[in-house]
């Protein structure tokens, strides 16, 4: 099984570095770039967030211009996003590492205003180069489909396959080429079995 899983890592890493999206906050690890990012990515897809994640980054290009911008501005650069209490959080947020300094574990993500789990676990494996798991959506689904998991305890299961696989080097690309096999392939309808890696050993695709 511990093989099993390392097979699969190994094979999820290298279908990543060959087909991943070349999106404008992957050019960098900064940990400001990933936080903006993923916040806007919940519940909102790649295509939707890359211009407003554009015009964000130049409007407020640092944590320290986010957090001395006017309520207002920042409302104004979320409009089309929803969820406004996500803008006025990051807002917040952005005051408290600009008094405090960026958090440097998982637990101190957790404590700034706005951040959940997925949150903590994306922005500490892409831009800390720490184990830990973002399990979104995407993530429940690829492993209900690979495991052929009853629909009810997927997100905890899948929670606890992404941490196992976070272990090891790359943690952040692991959670990333998660997310984007269940975007790009694995995706809720029409799925391109072709095209994935894990086809010959996926109990949805065996079904
Ligand atoms: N969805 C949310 N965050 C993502 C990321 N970093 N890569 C691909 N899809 C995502």
């Amino acid at each position: 099984m511990a093989d099993r899983l390392s097979a699969f890592r190994v094979a999820l890493l290298e279908w990543y570095d060959s087909n991943k999206r070349d999106l404008p906050w992957r050019a960098s690890s900064d940990t400001y770039s990933v936080w903006i990012s993923e916040t806007m990515l919940q519940q909102t897809t790649v295509t939707a967030v890359v211009p407003y994640y554009e015009r964000w980054m130049e409007r407020f290009p640092t944590v320290g211009s986010l957090a001395t911008a006017s309520e207002e501005g920042v409302l104004t650069l979320w409009q089309g996003l929803g969820y406004y209490r996500r803008a006025r959080n990051l807002h917040r947020a952005a005051r408290t590492v600009v008094a405090e300094g960026w958090p440097s574990t998982y637990e101190g993500w957790l404590a700034l205003p706005g951040v959940g789990a997925y949150t903590a676990g994306a922005v500490c494996s892409i831009a800390l180069g720490l184990e830990t798991a973002a399990v979104d959506g995407n993530v429940a689904r690829v492993y209900s489909r690979i495991h052929a998991c009853s629909e009810t305890d997927t997100k905890k299961m899948a929670r606890k396959w992404a941490e196992r696989l976070a272990i090891g080097e790359r943690p952040g690309d692991v959670a990333q080429a998660l997310m984007e096999l269940g975007a790009t392939v694995c995706t809720p309808r029409n799925p391109a079995c072709g095209r994935c890696f894990a086809r010959a050993s996926c109990k949805a695709r065996a079904s």
